[in-house]
């Protein structure tokens, strides 16, 4: 299992390195354009390879898409990450361009790959990869809503004050500060309704508190996370390198599920060996399908910008 990862700044190396230590691939590739950059990412978390137990083959490149080739699945990090106050949207005039070139290049090396996709804004991004490279919809995956509801549940096991091992709960929606919709209706402590132990306004504070989750740390940490969004791509990695059929909260490319079409949102999906192997509808409330049309409107209104 060949893995490439594009972009060696903080959230492609921790993706790298989850990706690593999880041990289910042979080969890592990390690429970035930055002379040495990627080369010495790579050297450094192979350096770590006996101190953390694992065989896979981390490797750098400065922008040679050769040594891509052959990936059976390929995560887009390249771009530049918002700085506080910013939005993910306004990343689009300078991060659009980066897509497009970096898609383009890994499909040409890696006809059959599996394309993850987690530059800003996500899910236009992940629309734009559709478009440039005209691969099967099913072969391109964008990650948000994994990180959105590693974050949710963050929040949740904090308002709760439970472990977090004992909370679920799913982000859908556009992964965008006004239009991620956290489902507080389908969230559980150990299968029960979180209802149940919290209130309403205490779940309603959650649920703001995960919307700006990114927000809030960018703003700590003067520029975006890496260490949850590198974790919530590796996820989605190894659920499609070891065929686990796990669902997860992803932005796919909608014809017709949930009443939307011609737009790549989060939406629950099966990850296997094929990418997303099939598109969940689950039912949502009137409350809920509202939330997920409002959001759906603001990912259009940005795709209209590429
Ligand atoms: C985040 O929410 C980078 O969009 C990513 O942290």
């Amino acid at each position: 299992m060949k893995v490439t990862v594009v972009g060696a700044g903080a959230v492609g190396a921790s993706c790298a390195e989850y990706i690593a230590i999880k041990d289910f691939a042979s080969e890592v590739v990390l690429l970035d354009i930055k002379e040495g950059f990627a080369e010495g990412k790579a050297m450094d978390l192979m350096q770590t390879a006996s101190l953390n137990g694992f065989d896979t083959k981390i490797t750098g490149s400065t922008s040679d898409y050769k040594k891509t080739a052959g990936s059976d699945i390929a995560v887009i990090t390249s771009g530049i990450p918002r700085k506080p106050g910013m939005t993910r949207e306004e990343l689009i005039g300078i991060n659009a361009g980066i897509v497009k070139s970096v898609a383009t290049s890994l499909v040409e090396q890696s006809p059959n790959v599996i394309l993850i996709v987690v530059s800003n804004p996500m899910d236009t991004m992940t629309y734009l990869a559709h478009q440039v490279t005209g691969l099967p919809k099913h072969r391109i995956i964008g990650m948000g809503g994994a990180l959105d509801s590693a974050r949710f549940k963050y929040r949740l096991a904090e308002a709760l004050e439970a472990p977090i091992s004992d909370v679920d709960g799913m982000v859908i929606g556009g992964h965008s500060d006004k239009g991620m919709v956290p489902l507080t209706r389908l969230a559980t402590r150990n299968s029960v309704p979180v209802s149940e132990f919290i209130s309403e306004d205490r779940l309603n504070q959650v649920l703001e508190d995960t919307k700006v989750g990114g927000a809030t740390l960018t703003k700590l940490l003067g520029t975006s996370a890496w260490y949850a969004p590198g974790a919530a791509v590796s996820g989605l990695v190894q659920a499609i390198a070891c065929d686990q059929k796990k669902i997860f909260p992803c932005s796919a490319l909608l014809d017709g599920e949930y009443g939307l079409s011609d737009l790549c949102i989060g939406v629950p999906v099966v990850l296997g060996r094929n990418g997303i192997e099939k598109i969940v509808e689950i039912n949502l409330s009137d409350a809920e399908k509202v939330k997920l049309q409002e959001s759906a409107a603001g990912v259009k209104k940005t795709n209209e910008s590429i």
